[in-house]
């Protein structure tokens, strides 16, 4: 019998890394043939099954997505796109909009519920409920990526679109404002420039 107190946790193979983090690269190039890879519904709440469990402060859980993927929503999303992200943004499958919700304490009794974390939020000061909801959502943002990398997709993260314009869009009349975009489907990778560097652990870190 295993020893039950023994840690739950593996560490994931060198095949399982490579395709998290050491292959895994930011695509821009979609082929034409996507078509014969769908991203239907079914892989992108296996997407999110597995994004939602990565950790946020209080559990608040501020990340909410819209997943554009009909030529109409498509059309919608594409006057907000620098121009250099239009095209591939268009020809990709899905185009994750990955937004944070500002009012992300009102769903803390449930996510939360041992205490009344609400008042920690509640009536606080704009500038504060913002912070809380940006650090996390973008925590909940490279849990997607990491998931939607997981389960065999690529991605091609981007900021370079008028935020407001998607808010206004995609967000009308709710506390949701858009964070980043993100495609997803199957890159091509050919269509990949050599990597750029990393910076070293020396350059980036300390043990103290
Ligand atoms: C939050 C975020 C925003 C980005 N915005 C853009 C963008 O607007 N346009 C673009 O072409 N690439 C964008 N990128 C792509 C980055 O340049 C790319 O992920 C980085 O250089 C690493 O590339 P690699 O994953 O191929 O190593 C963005 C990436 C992230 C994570």
């Amino acid at each position: 019998m295993s020893d039950p107190a023994a840690p739950a946790s593996v560490t994931l193979d060198t095949a399982a890394l490579d395709t998290l983090f050491h292959s895994a690269r930011t695509f821009s190039a979609w082929p034409g043939t996507w078509q014969d890879r769908a991203v239907d519904d079914a892989l992108l709440r296996r997407v999110w099954e597995l994004a939602r469990m990565g950790p946020t402060s209080a559990n608040c859980s501020p990340l909410r997505v819209v997943f554009v993927r009909t030529a109409g929503a498509k059309a919608r999303l594409a006057p907000a796109l620098d121009e250099n992200n239009r095209e591939k943004t268009l020809a990709a499958p899905v185009t994750a909009i990955v937004g944070m919700d500002l009012r992300f304490y009102d769903k803390l009794p449930y996510l939360f519920p041992h205490t009344d974390a609400k008042s920690w939020f509640d009536g606080k000061p704009e500038p504060q409920l913002r912070t809380a909801a940006l650090r996390n959502g973008s925590l909940q943002g490279a849990y997607l990526i990491i998931a939607a990398r997981a389960l065999g997709l690529d991605c091609g993260p981007m900021s370079g679109f008028d935020n407001a314009l998607v808010d206004r869009t995609f967000f009308a009349g709710t506390a949701i404002e858009s964070n980043f975009l993100c495609n997803l489907g199957y890159g091509r990778r050919e269509s990949l420039h050599p990597r750029n560097p990393r910076l070293s652990f020396e350059e980036a870190c300390q043990v103290v």
